[in-house]
């Protein structure tokens, strides 16, 4: 079984509130077609997501936010969500939509239902979940991250392979030369980031894929505007973007 992230740099236009990359998506449906294996995927919240919580002020860290914030960004969320079930459907796959809330509480997975993600992905529906704005309990609420949904996931159903598609090729050595790092295997780099992400752009991605690569799990980050790129990642094919290797396979 695979987890997929696809980022909202590369599902929607991050300068533009409220654009989907509508010919990316479609280009990334048609290339998810070919992949022969159960999949998870999760998506983020780029120029739709991120736009409103920016606008409302809401973060990671529970809080009573406003509460007009909370229900516009969820919206936001489910109309960015029907983009890519629109795609995927049209493409043949047969996606099968679940809000987070579907699965966790609080801030936390509720392992039976996760376990269940496995079993409905195993079925070949394409379970497809997304970063959203969540109750958190006594009247707070946060915003729950596409990236750490990857790490729920794969802490319980320790996948082959996590992807996460990026607007980028992978993770630089150095921004200016965009000379790419194939691979990691222990160490963590650090980033210099974006500042219009609430849940912390570049720098979340590497911390949630280091701790997946420590659960165990091989971790890619490949630019998803090369789709084709995830299907060779998935075929162990030679491989173009960053490897996070897992911990039992150094
Ligand atoms: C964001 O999810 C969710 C909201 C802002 C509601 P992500 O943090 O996973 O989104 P991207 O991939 O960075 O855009």
């Amino acid at each position: 079984m695979i987890l997929i992230k696809l980022g909202g740099s590369i599902i929607t236009n991050k300068e533009k509130p409220l654009s989907p990359r509508k010919k990316t998506i479609e280009n990334l449906a048609k290339n998810l077609k070919k992949i022969d294996e159960p999949m998870i995927i999760v998506h983020g919240g780029g120029s739709f997501g991120h736009y409103w919580s920016v606008k409302y002020d809401m973060h990671t860290k529970p809080r009573k936010y406003d509460t007009r914030g909370v229900s516009i960004v969820k919206n936001s969320m489910i109309e960015l969500n029907k983009i890519i079930l629109d795609a995927l459907l049209k493409n043949q796959l047969n996606p099968y939509c679940l809000p987070p809330s579907d699965f966790m509480v609080g801030n936390k997975p509720i392992r039976k239902k996760v376990e269940e993600i496995k079993k409905i992905a195993s079925s070949g529906l394409i379970p497809v979940t997304f970063g959203d704005a969540l109750w958190y309990g006594q009247n707070k609420t946060y915003i729950l991250s596409g990236d750490k949904i990857m790490t729920h996931l794969s802490k319980i159903l320790r996948p082959r392979l996590s992807i996460f598609a990026l607007n980028e090729d992978g993770l630089y050595s150095d921004p200016k030369t965009k000379k790419l790092i194939y691979e990691l295997k222990d160490e963590r780099p650090t980033i210099s980031d974006n500042t219009m992400d609430v849940t912390g752009g570049m720098t979340r991605k590497v911390e949630e894929a280091a701790k997946i690569a420590k659960m165990g799990t091989n971790v890619f980050f490949v630019n998803g505007n090369k789709p084709e790129r995830i299907v060779k990642a998935i075929n162990n094919r030679k491989f173009d973007g960053t490897l996070f290797r897992g911990k039992r396979n150094v």
